[in-house]
């Protein structure tokens, strides 16, 4: 069977994927650091879906994070054709009061390891022909994000890059797609403290809906997925408004 490899699995979106692609039938390996919630996880799936589970404990904020874990799978003799970048937090606050060290981590796992992740695990489906990468970004990619101006900057890379590989691999079978969330029912709001906004609370998806929206379009080879029509609404209105507007809208809504 295919084997997916799903990081930020313990939680949220990266959990309801995970059951998206183990309902499908792929084996799952699962990364994140809670390793008892991954545990969790496994044993369902191996349950309910009959597939191999394996659990990776990994703190992707670590320089060596993807490198140790890629090492774990080539011990175990495990080959990715699906990687699933989902990993990912968010910090409300201006720039310049949030700990730097808790901005450097939000760049190591929304970007580098995303990143390199992809480059170490990309040339083997390539490779084999088959298989692919979803990233998960957010509409926050779509404008700047006064308040939260690292956490958007991160999701407007991840689109960026997904689409430019994309291109990159057009015509060699594999599949790559953006999930572009909007608010979700996840850790994330409180975590990040943007569960307290109205523009947040008032407007979240269930975090199984918005997974298999993005398991069914990365099935089918969809560029980029944006669940539901509100979030649709938004982005496309923010492509008809010059960029001073959408981030000055942006800074009232976040309190800037
Ligand atoms: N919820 C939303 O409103 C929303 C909207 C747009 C986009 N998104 C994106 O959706 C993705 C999933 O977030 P979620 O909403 O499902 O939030 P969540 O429930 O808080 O899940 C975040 C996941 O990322 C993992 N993670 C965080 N830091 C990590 C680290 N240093 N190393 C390894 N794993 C780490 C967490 O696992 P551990 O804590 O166990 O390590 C957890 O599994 C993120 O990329 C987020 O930016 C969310």
């Amino acid at each position: 069977m295919p084997t997916t490899l799903i990081t930020g699995a313990s939680s949220g979106i990266g959990w309801e994927l995970t059951k998206q692609f183990a309902g499908g039938g792929d084996d799952v390996v699962l990364v994140a650091r809670s390793e008892d919630k991954l545990n969790e996880l496994a044993n369902q799936v191996r349950n309910e879906n009959g597939v191999n589970a394996t659990v990776l404990p990994a703190d992707l904020a670590k320089p060596d994070a993807v490198d140790e874990l890629c090492r774990q799978l080539r011990e175990r003799s495990i080959e990715i054709d699906t990687l699933v970048n989902n990993a990912g937090f968010g910090a409300l606050g201006k720039f310049a009061e949030i700990p730097a060290d808790r901005q450097t981590d939000m760049l190591m796992v929304n970007v580098v390891a995303l990143t390199r992740l992809t480059r170490m695990l990309l040339p083997a489906m390539l490779k084999n022909g088959r298989g692919g990468v979803l990233n998960v970004g957010s509409i926050a990619a779509y404008q700047a994000g006064p308040n939260m101006s690292v956490y958007y900057a991160s999701k407007a890379y991840v689109l960026s890059f997904t689409e430019g590989l994309r291109e990159e691999v057009a015509g060699s079978g594999l599949h790559v797609t953006c999930l572009e969330p909007g608010a979700t029912e996840t850790g994330f709001g409180e975590d990040s403290g943007m569960g307290k906004l109205d523009m947040f609370s008032s407007a979240t998806m269930p975090a199984k809906t918005v997974a298999k929206a993005g398991y069914e379009g990365y099935v089918n080879n969809a560029d980029i997925v944006i669940p539901g029509w509100k979030n649709r609404l938004m982005v496309t209105s923010t492509s008809f408004l010059p960029r001073f507007a959408t981030r000055k809208l942006v800074a009232r809504l976040q309190g800037a």
